[in-house]
């Protein structure tokens, strides 16, 4: 898949279609980053994520991988002169391992480019780069289970996924949930937040032995994790 074309649209066309949603539910856990030292944001786009990130987490080491070379200059615009220290990666994040270890992944709107075969390897790389007690971030669109808010969901994911084939020759087809294989590499749910019926999904999960699962999602801050 190529980005490079859409950068200097990205900015645009998300105010244009989503306003201020998207933004909120990549930030929505954004606390739960409180303390960590090494967080990697991977396919971070046009950084909207970073820009948030570093002006909270100003004393945290940001790294940021992102395969577009356009994209990541929109991202170094925009972050430009903020406080705090970022290391750009401009690198197909799935050709090599992580080269240390972080105890923060970030991944948004990043798990869902990407087709169910190839979904549990991309999980599974990433996990390897992460330390035993490591929190990942991870925001992505939703498929609700039934009723009008699944048709809706549908019906958005039917026309974004054809619009980003199209334009950005992105492999997946519909939306595969990496639950499954977050679970098996032993990152447990801690906090799961929906919103626009359901469409937008921002999840924090847990590596920490011994974290607590919680049974149904959490709309609040997370209290699991303090
Ligand atoms: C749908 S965009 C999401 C951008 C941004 N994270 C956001 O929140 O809007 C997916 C991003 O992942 C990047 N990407 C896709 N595959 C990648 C890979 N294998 N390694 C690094 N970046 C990748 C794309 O270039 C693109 O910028």
């Amino acid at each position: 898949m190529n980005f490079n074309r859409l950068a200097r649209h990205y900015d645009w066309l998300e105010a244009l279609t989503a306003g201020g949603r998207l933004q909120r539910a990549r930030t929505h856990w954004l606390d739960a980053l409180a303390g960590r030292r090494r967080i990697l944001s991977v396919g971070e786009g046009h950084g909207r994520f970073a820009a948030a990130c570093l002006a909270r987490f100003p004393e945290a080491e940001l790294t940021c991988v992102e395969a577009s070379p356009a994209m990541l200059a929109v991202a170094q615009e925009r972050t430009r002169g903020m406080p705090g220290r970022v290391r750009w990666e401009c690198r197909d994040a799935l050709a090599e391992q992580p080269d240390q270890s972080y105890d923060a992944i970030v991944t948004c709107f990043f798990l869902d480019c990407f087709a169910p075969d190839e979904l549990a390897a991309v999980v599974r790389q990433l996990a390897a780069g992460a330390t035993e007690d490591a929190v990942w971030l991870v925001t992505d669109f939703n498929v609700p289970p039934r009723g009008l808010a699944r048709w809706r969901a549908r019906a958005v994911h039917a026309l974004m996924y054809a619009f980003f084939r199209v334009v950005t020759k992105l492999p997946a087809r519909e939306l595969t949930p990496p639950d499954a294989e977050l679970e098996r590499q032993g990152f447990l749910l801690a906090g799961r937040h929906d919103t626009e019926w359901g469409l937008l999904r921002a999840d924090v999960w847990e590596r920490r032995r011994g974290a607590k699962k919680l049974r149904r999602p959490v709309a609040g801050p997370p209290e699991a994790l303090s």
